[in-house]
């Protein structure tokens, strides 16, 4: 996720880079007041009230309206920024633009309306001046005007068939094109189409359902900065010729696409510009990428380079290593390299020679520690630190608090780490989201800790062997939404340091050594879907609280000292797991659970229940294991 959200603020970067938008004042022309009216109904249709400032007063200066800029000396409508203008009521009624509602604006250079729920553009689109074009988001599945649209006619959408002849050179002048997020199909044409419009920087064909070879003649367009190709069907041998030619490319993004064979990096060794390579696998093995043979002296400096889960530089037992080309980077913001098998020791130098990273992820993979992270490091731009599934065997940094101060996520889980919890995790201010499961961390949880973070929405501490109280004494956490502290040596009471999260999701504390009684406060957790305590000593009842829990879904308190009887104001419509296994329940068999008709699994197995078998369950319609032993 968090490489997505990095990846489309550098759309927005790039896209600013490469216009600079004008905007103008001054009256407008008649002609184009009217056709902008026109577009506004069109927007509308059935029913909506977008643009209300476009109105129909002789004294309203069109220029001035939300979305429009206008030329200074012409009064020529220049830009239409009418991205998001469609009210989201109208989202499933189909409809449709006609294009040729915007042939009077012959001096537009810049088009947007991205996120319209658009589903079909059809008619003429000719303009001399249009340098960027957004169709970003929308419904679109063709759009016959450009050349992408289906091999055959089969599939077309009302209202869209039209296929038009409007050549393509009218729109020569594009720069900027995008058709991001949108359900276009088919196969791009191997001739004109787009690769008439030699003068585009910016493509960007990602996330659609394109399919089949990418035409030659995209060679040609030697002025593209930015192609953008991620989530589509395309196939064929990996275009390389195309890397190859393109050396302006500055952005590159493959992400998901199912060509096949080598994928050599050296293509780009020339490419001065690039900054950001992106690429990803996860349904592709066919795909390979190749870093090392033949090795190169890149002449860019990323700032951006994912590798997930592709085959690369496949050599002995499926191992690999981190790729030596990035030896000379040094202005590196986000890496990532996962799932891709590479072994060795942990690239330190890495984090050395990039010290403006804001994202380091390396999960699963072989690495082995040391970390070799002293206490003079500071990496003040680190947001995201990701080297969980690794067999690092060290221990955690004991100053990593002041290494990464504004570190947002830190999963370090399945890294095979040992020693204690360094009390400076406490420093990090701004902590979301700490993942530490499934290490063999020992010793208390610092008071440090539950001091200083008061952002912390999910902790994962599952699987070490921690001791002491679950949560720091005094600590005040009250954004929590995920707590596994599960399978640890904690004792005590259940901490009362979450008492004010009250937007709980999920709670696992099994497998400690807790005792007392559990907490009525958890009642005030009205979100709680999971809540998992089995296998500790709690004692006493379940508190009535519990009746506000409505949106339980799973509830296992087995394997405790649990007694009384259950609440009979229970409300658990979702409920779909209740283990109540080895605990002192008593009183008849809680009939409120007949409310909770998506029941799954119910265990009662060896309690106190003493009554009839109810007739009830046979309205368990979903049950698929009932167990009532002992
Ligand atoms: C138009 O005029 C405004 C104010 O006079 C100025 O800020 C703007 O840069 C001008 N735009 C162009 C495209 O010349
Ligand atoms: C617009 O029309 C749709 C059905 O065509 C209707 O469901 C909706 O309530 C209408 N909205 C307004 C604001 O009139
Ligand atoms: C699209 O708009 C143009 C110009 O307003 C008009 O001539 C044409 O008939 C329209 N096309 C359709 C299919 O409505
Ligand atoms: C498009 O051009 C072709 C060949 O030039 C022609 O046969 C066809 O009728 C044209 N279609 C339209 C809709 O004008
Ligand atoms: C590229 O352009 C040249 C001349 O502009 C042309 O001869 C060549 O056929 C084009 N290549 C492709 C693959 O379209
Ligand atoms: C890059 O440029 C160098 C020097 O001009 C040249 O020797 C090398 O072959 C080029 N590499 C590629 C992949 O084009
Ligand atoms: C990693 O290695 C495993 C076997 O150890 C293999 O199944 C898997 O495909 C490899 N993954 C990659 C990305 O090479
Ligand atoms: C990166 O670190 C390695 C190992 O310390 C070093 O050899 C290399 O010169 C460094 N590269 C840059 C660009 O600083
Ligand atoms: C700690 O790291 C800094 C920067 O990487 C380096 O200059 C310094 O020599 C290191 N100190 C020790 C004690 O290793
Ligand atoms: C867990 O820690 C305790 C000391 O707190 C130690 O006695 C025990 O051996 C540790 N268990 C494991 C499995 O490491
Ligand atoms: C915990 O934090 C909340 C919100 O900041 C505050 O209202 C409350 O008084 C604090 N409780 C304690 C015991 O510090
Ligand atoms: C439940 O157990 C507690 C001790 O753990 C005891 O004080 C209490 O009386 C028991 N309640 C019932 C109803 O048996």
């Amino acid at each position: 996720m968090g490489c997505l959200v990095i990846e489309q603020v550098w759309w927005v970067v790039v896209i600013i880079m490469l216009l600079g938008l004008n905007d103008g004042s001054k009256a407008c022309l008649e002609e184009e007041r009217e056709a902008l009216l026109k577009l506004k109904e069109a927007f509308n249709h059935p029913n909506g009230s977008s643009l209300p400032s476009w109105n129909n007063l002789t004294s309203s200066d069109c220029c001035s309206w939300e979305g429009v800029s206008c030329d200074n000396s012409t009064h020529r409508v220049i830009s239409l920024l009418l991205d998001y203008v469609r009210a989201q009521e109208l989202e499933d009624i189909n409809w449709s633009l006609n294009a040729s509602y915007f042939l009077p604006f012959r001096q537009l250079q810049t088009l947007d309306i991205s996120r319209n729920y658009l589903s079909g553009l059809f008619g003429e689109l000719r303009l001399d001046n249009l340098q960027t074009l957004y169709l970003e988001e929308n419904k679109l599945t063709e759009v016959p005007f450009l050349g992408v649209s289906h091999s055959g006619n089969s599939k077309t959408l009302e209202g869209s068939l039209q296929q038009s002849n409007a050549s393509l050179t009218s729109l020569a002048s594009l720069r900027a094109l995008s058709f991001y997020k949108n359900s276009l199909e088919g196969s791009l044409p191997q001739q004109g189409g787009l690769c008439n419009l030699k003068n585009l920087r910016v493509l960007s064909l990602g996330r659609n359902k394109f399919e089949g070879h990418l035409p030659s003649c995209l060679n040609n367009l030697t002025s593209l900065r930015v192609l953008d190709l991620q989530y589509n069907g395309f196939e064929g041998p990996f275009p390389s010729s195309l890397f190859h030619s393109l050396k302006s490319l500055r952005f590159i993004s493959l992400e998901e696409t199912y060509f096949t064979g080598i994928a050599s990096l050296s293509l780009l060794a020339n490419h001065s510009n690039l900054q950001l390579f992106s690429i990803s696998c996860y349904n592709n093995p066919n795909l390979k990428l190749e870093t090392e043979n033949p090795q190169f002296i890149p002449s860019f400096q990323l700032m951006i380079f994912n590798v997930i889960k592709c085959t690369m530089n496949e050599g002995r037992n499926n191992k690999s290593s981190v790729p030596s080309f990035l030896l000379h980077q040094r202005d590196l913001r986000a890496l990532q390299l996962a799932y891709l098998n590479i072994s060795g020791s942990f690239p330190n130098w890495l984090l050395k020679n990039n010290t403006k990273l804001d994202s380091f992820k390396v999960g699963h993979n072989f690495l082995t520690g040391p970390f070799e992270l002293n206490s003079t490091s500071r990496f003040m731009d680190m947001q995201y630190f990701d080297v969980s599934y690794n067999p690092i065997n060290d221990e955690i940094p004991p100053h990593v608090g002041s290494i990464f101060p504004n570190l947002l996520s830190l999963n370090m889980s399945s890294s095979s780490l040992q020693g204690g919890f360094p009390a400076s995790l406490g420093d990090m201010k701004q902590l979301n989201s700490l993942d530490l499961s499934n290490n063999n961390l020992s010793g208390y949880l610092p008071q440090e800790f539950g001091k200083g973070i008061n952002d912390l929405r999910i902790l994962k501490l599952s699987n070490n062997n921690l001791t002491g109280p679950c949560l720091p004494v005094g600590s005040n956490f009250t954004h929590l939404l995920i707590v596994d502290l599960s399978s640890n040596n904690f004792t005590g009471k259940v901490p009362e340091g979450m008492i004010n999260s009250l937007e709980l999701r999920m709670l696992d504390l099994s497998t400690n050594q807790l005792y007392g009684e559990i907490p009525s406060w958890i009642g005030n957790f009205k979100h709680l879907g999971y809540l998992i305590l089995s296998q500790n000593s709690l004692t006493g009842p379940i508190p009535k609280s519990f009746c506000n829990l409505a949106e339980l879904t799973y509830l296992d308190l087995s394997q405790n000292k649990i007694n009384g009887t259950m609440p009979n104001c229970l409300n658990m419509p979702s409920l779909r797991y209740l283990h109540l296994r080895s605990n002192h329940f008593m009183g008849s068999i809680p009939s409120v659970l007949a409310k909770s008709s998506l029941l799954l699994t119910l265990d009662l197995t060896t309690n106190k229940f003493s009554s009839q078998i109810p007739r009830w369950f046979g309205s368990l319609l979903n049950l698929r294991v009932l167990l009532l032993k002992d």
